[in-house]
């Protein structure tokens, strides 16, 4: 396992993320962890991640002071190698051209990190220190025409550290330097499978849940049905599937739903209808973040309220990923917006919770889906939020404002999986914005909403790009909103990419 200590960089998860496709489990912790936490968990190697800070600055992140005494392997990238310049006995200055983007590197050592790569290199960076001097027993190991010490080693004492980012797919040679670090430094062996993945989760379950019981929130999507999955070959029966309709579902979605999980599945599924109790809450809410508490607030009282009629349930299952972690904000990620199952939780819960996908990312949860042998179309379902079409109906989230949407919707759906486009997109929705425009239809005036396609490309939904749809498939899609769903005269296209958007509205 390799620990990530987090700078608060803005490709921290992405290097958890490269190390696990590498095949190596990575894990992400604050910068300060302590040590003694650092070696209870016995990494087999440390990365320091970049950072928005000066080392010299006001309030610069410092790691715990014993962290480079101990025995692992340590990689620092950008601040992390800053950092690890200064503990050591080096020396960082401000370079004179700040250097964001492309660099060129002149790799000058072969040896270590940079076994098997050529002496020219591009390399992604975006600092404005750099270090100068090299602690003692270091060698520069490559420059560029602007900075002289680019990046640095100490193979005998485990220590790396490079200035640009490996981790970006921009590096060209990214991945081959951290598989050095990984295999080559760390000996690191490349065994974190789906296989290895299931074993281990439902290792963890069953020491956490026992004999107990639990029940599971079951949304019908890839991540709860795959947490159930993991959940039930760990405890078997003492598990109990809820699915609530809190009525933010799309068009036909509840039905779909119990008919996948309901009479024929080996775990048996609760169906609660909560549509009032949901949308009695959110009646008059228009702020976004209030309506992800709200909404997350219910679940889990919902939830409660379930466990209580099954003996024991003290355990509720949630398929949250590490990505909802991360929007959520933590502790040196800043907050974007609080997911249902993570920022959305009330402070007081009755029920503890298990949550086996917490460290994964959506592709890879569904490479384990896949090997716990779900169907291909739940695997490859376009993932819908818990707060459901109450984060796309914009402002006031009434019973015909969500059906207006929900008819927009599934004329998109149709066409999207008709023109064979659904499982290259990441995901594609309709919103109702809270504005009408003024149309003309059989000659007489329209006052009515506009609806906004939204389609994006995504790995995993940290980064996003909008998806260039064909224009006669946007056509088709335009006139049959208009022509099929009464109240919208107008539809309109959001090419924002993520950043600077989210894929959602709200
Ligand atoms: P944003 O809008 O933050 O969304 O770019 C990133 C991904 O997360 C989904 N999403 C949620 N999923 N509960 C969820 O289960 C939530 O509260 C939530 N908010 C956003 C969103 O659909 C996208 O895939």
């Amino acid at each position: 396992m390799i620990l990530v200590l987090d700078f608060g960089g803005q490709y921290s998860q992405l290097i958890a993320r490269r190390v696990r496709e590498c095949r190596v489990f990575s894990e992400l912790i604050p910068y300060d962890t302590p040590v003694e936490e650092i070696r209870r968990r016995n990494p087999e190697g440390i990365i320091l991640s970049g950072g928005p800070n000066s080392v010299y600055g006001e309030g610069a992140p410092r790691v715990d002071d014993g962290l480079f005494g101990l025995d692992a392997p340590m990689l620092g990238i950008c601040y992390g190698m800053q950092h690890m310049a200064l503990s050591l006995g080096g020396e960082v200055g401000a370079v004179q051209i700040r250097e964001y983007g492309r660099s060129d590197l002149i790799v000058k050592d072969h040896e270590g990190l940079f076994a098997g790569t050529p002496d020219e290199q591009k390399a992604w960076t975006s600092h404005g220190d750099a270090v100068f001097a090299a602690p003692e027993g270091f060698r520069v190991t490559a420059e560029t025409p602007s900075v002289p010490i680019i990046a640095f080693e100490e193979p005998g004492a485990g220590r790396f550290g490079v200035q640009f980012h490996p981790e970006v797919r921009h590096t060209e040679y990214g991945m081959e330097i951290l598989k050095n670090f990984l295999f080559e430094t760390c000996g690191c062996k490349p065994d974190w499978t789906p296989v290895n993945i299931i074993t281990d989760a439902v290792e963890r379950i069953r020491e956490q849940v026992g004999d107990r019981k639990a029940i599971c929130g079951l949304s019908g999507g890839v991540d709860s049905s795959t947490a159930a999955m993991l959940v039930h070959r760990a405890i078997g029966d003492n598990l109990t599937c809820v699915f609530v309709d809190h009525g933010l579902l799309r068009q036909n979605e509840a039905e779909q739903v119990i008919e996948a999980f309901g009479e024929n599945s080996e775990v048996p599924l609760v169906h609660v209808d909560s549509k009032g109790r949901f949308l009695d809450k959110l009646a008059g809410v228009t702020d976004p973040e209030a309506k992800r508490k709200i909404i997350g607030e219910e679940f889990i009282r919902t939830f409660e309220e379930e466990a209580k009629g099954i003996e024991d349930a003290t355990f509720l299952v949630q398929g949250t990923l590490y990505s909802d972690v991360i929007e959520s904000g933590t502790r040196d990620a800043a907050k974007i917006k609080s997911h249902h199952n993570v920022g959305g939780l009330p402070e007081v819960m009755d029920l503890d919770l298990v949550e086996p996908l917490r460290n994964l990312f959506k592709d890879e949860v569904r490479v384990v889906a896949a090997e716990l042998g779900m169907p291909e179309r739940l695997v490859w379902r376009q993932p819908f939020p818990g707060p459901g079409l109450a984060i796309r109906v914009i402002g006031d989230v009434t019973g015909e404002r969500l059906e207006i949407l929900r008819r927009a919707d599934a004329v998109l759906q149709e066409e999207i999986r008709a023109a064979g486009l659904y499982r290259d997109l990441w995901q594609s929705f309709a919103v109702l914005p809270a504005i009408h425009s003024v149309g003309v239809m059989g000659d007489a005036r329209t006052y009515a909403y506009p609806v906004v396609i939204r389609a994006v490309t995504s790995d995993d939904a940290m980064t996003a790009d909008w998806a260039r749809l064909p224009y006669d498939l946007l056509e088709k899609i335009s006139n049959r909103i208009i022509n099929e769903v009464p109240g919208v005269n107008r539809v309109a296209l959001d090419i924002t990419s993520k950043p600077p958007g989210t894929i959602e509205w709200e």
